[in-house]
C-alpha cells in the first residue's frame, strides 16, 4: 500500500483530504485563508443556507411535522425510518417530476447503483455510456445482466448493439447520465429515447446534475429536451443543486414498488436523517419559487464559456442547452499540469479542483469550474482573468 501511495504521489495522482470550511461562497482553509469556491456542486447556492421549516404545501393532508426535525431517522425506510417529512419530499418530487411514484435513497450514489443493480436482472442486457458516473457503473457491475459499454454518446453504436443482440435478451436497458459530471456535456437523450422505443428497451437517466438546473420546470435535461414522458425511470440526487443529501428514483409505481422490495441500498441502509430531508424539501420548494436562481447560474455559465472561447478554449455553442450547464471543464492534459494550474489559481484566491485519472481518462486531466447562483458576474470575470494569466492553461 505504501508503495502504491508513493507511485500515486510521483504521478501527481495522490488524493488527500484538505480540511476546509465553507461559508457561502468562501472556502476557508485550515489556516483561515478564504478562497472563492468554484468547486462545489451547490448550483443554486442553497447548501450553505440555514435550515428553516419547509412550507406546508396547499392541500397537504399529512399531519404537521415536529419542529425542528429530529436528528436521525433511526432505521431503514422500510423499518421505521420513513417519516412524514420523507413522505412530503416524495410527494414534492412526484409533482416536480410528473411521475406516478418516487422513492428516496440515502445518497445519489446509492440511488444510481441500487436502481440499476436491482432492475437489470440475469438474462437482461445493459448498454452503458463509457463516461457514466461511477455510481451507474457500479450498479451495472453489481447487476447480473450482460453489460456492454458504448463509446461516449455514440448512438450509432447503441443502435448497432441492440440490432444484433436485442433478441437474445429478455429486457434491454440503456443507462446514461443526462449531464456528464466531468465534461458538463449532455447525453443525446432524444436519440437514445427514440432508439429505446424502436428496440423495446428502457432508458434510465441519471439527472444528478440536471435537477433544479435545467428545464423550464427545473426538473432537468429530460424536461429541457421535452422528453420527460419518454424516459420512464429517472434518478436524481438531493446533494447538488437541491443543497442537501440523499438520492431518489422516480418512475411508474410498479418500478418503485419493485425497488422497495429488491434494491439493497434502500432496504439495508438507514434512511436519510429528517434534518437532511427537510433541507431537500426546502430545495425542491425553491425550484418553483426561485426560477431566477436557475436563470442566473445558466447566465454565468454562458458568460464564463464566452470568456474561455475568447481565450481559444473549445466551448459548446452559446445557444445550446449545454452552454447553460454550470460545469465548465478546462482540459490541460497531464495530471501535473492540472494540479499546477489549481495551485496557481489557489494562490490568486480561487478554489478550482484539478480532476485527474481515474476520475477522467489518462491525458485528459482538467480544471473543473462549478458555478453557483451565489456567484456574481464580477467573480466569474475575476476567475477568467486569473485563468488567462495561467502559464500552463
Ligand atoms: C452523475 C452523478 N450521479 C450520481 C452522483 C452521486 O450522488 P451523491 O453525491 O448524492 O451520492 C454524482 C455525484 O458525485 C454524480 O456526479
Amino acid at each position: 500500500m505504501q508503495q502504491r501511495l508513493e507511485e500515486l504521489d510521483q504521478a501527481a495522482l495522490r488524493r488527500r483530504l484538505r480540511p476546509a470550511d465553507t461559508q457561502s461562497l468562501q472556502l476557508i482553509d485550515q489556516h483561515g485563508q478564504p478562497r472563492i469556491n468554484f468547486g462545489s456542486n451547490d448550483y443554486l447556492g442553497l447548501a450553505s443556507q440555514p435550515l428553516t421549516a419547509p412550507a406546508r404545501p396547499p392541500g397537504d393532508r399529512l399531519p404537521p411535522v415536529d419542529q425542528p426535525p429530529r436528528r436521525g431517522s433511526g432505521a431503514s425506510a422500510l423499518v421505521c425510518g420513513h417519516t412524514l417529512l420523507h413522505q412530503r419530499l416524495i410527494d414534492a418530487l412526484r409533482q416536480l417530476e410528473e411521475t406516478e411514484a418516487a422513492v428516496l435513497y440515502p445518497s445519489g450514489y446509492a440511488a444510481c447503483s441500487g436502481c440499476v443493480a436491482a432492475l437489470a436482472r440475469r438474462g437482461d442486457l445493459i448498454l452503458s455510456d463509457a463516461l457514466n458516473h461511477a455510481s451507474l457503473i457500479d450498479g451495472c457491475r453489481l447487476s447480473k445482466a450482460e453489460r456492454f459499454v458504448f463509446a461516449h454518446a455514440d448512438t450509432e453504436m447503441v443502435e448497432a448493439l441492440l440490432k444484433h443482440h436485442r433478441r437474445s435478451f429478455r429486457n434491454a436497458w440503456i443507462v446514461t447520465d443526462s449531464v456528464f459530471s466531468m465534461d458538463g456535456d449532455i447525453a443525446p437523450l432524444q436519440r437514445l429515447a427514440a432508439i429505446a422505443a424502436r428496440y423495446d428497451a428502457t432508458l434510465i437517466v441519471d439527472e444528478a446534475h440536471g435537477t433544479a438546473v435545467l428545464g423550464s420546470d427545473g426538473s432537468g435535461a429530460c424536461a429541457a429536451l421535452g422528453i420527460k414522458d419518454q424516459v420512464p425511470i429517472r434518478i436524481g440526487t438531493l446533494s447538488k443543486a437541491l443543497g442537501a443529501q440523499g438520492g431518489f428514483v422516480v418512475g411508474p409505481q410498479v418500478v418503485i414498488d419493485y425497488l422497495l422490495n429488491h434494491s439493497r441500498p434502500l432496504i439495508y441502509s438507514t434512511a436519510a436523517a429528517p434534518t437532511t430531508i427537510a433541507a431537500a424539501l426546502l430545495g425542491v420548494q425553491s425550484i418553483a419559487e426561485e426560477p431566477k436562481k436557475r436563470e442566473h447560474v445558466q447566465r454565468l455559465s454562458r458568460r464564463l464559456r464566452a470568456g474561455l472561447r475568447s481565450l481559444g478554449k473549445d466551448q459548446p455553442a452559446d445557444d445550446s442547452l449545454a452552454a447553460g450547464v454550470p460545469i465548465v471543464p478546462i482540459r490541460l492534459g497531464a495530471a501535473e499540469a492540472a494540479t499546477a494550474a489549481a495551485e496557481q489559481l489557489w494562490d490568486r484566491g480561487f478554489y478550482v479542483p484539478a480532476i485527474r485519472p481515474p476520475t477522467v481518462p489518462p491525458g485528459t486531466s482538467r480544471l473543473r469550474v462549478s458555478l453557483s447562483a451565489a456567484h456574481s458576474e464580477q467573480q466569474v470575470d475575476a476567475l477568467l482573468e486569473a485563468i488567462a494569466h495561467l502559464p500552463v492553461a
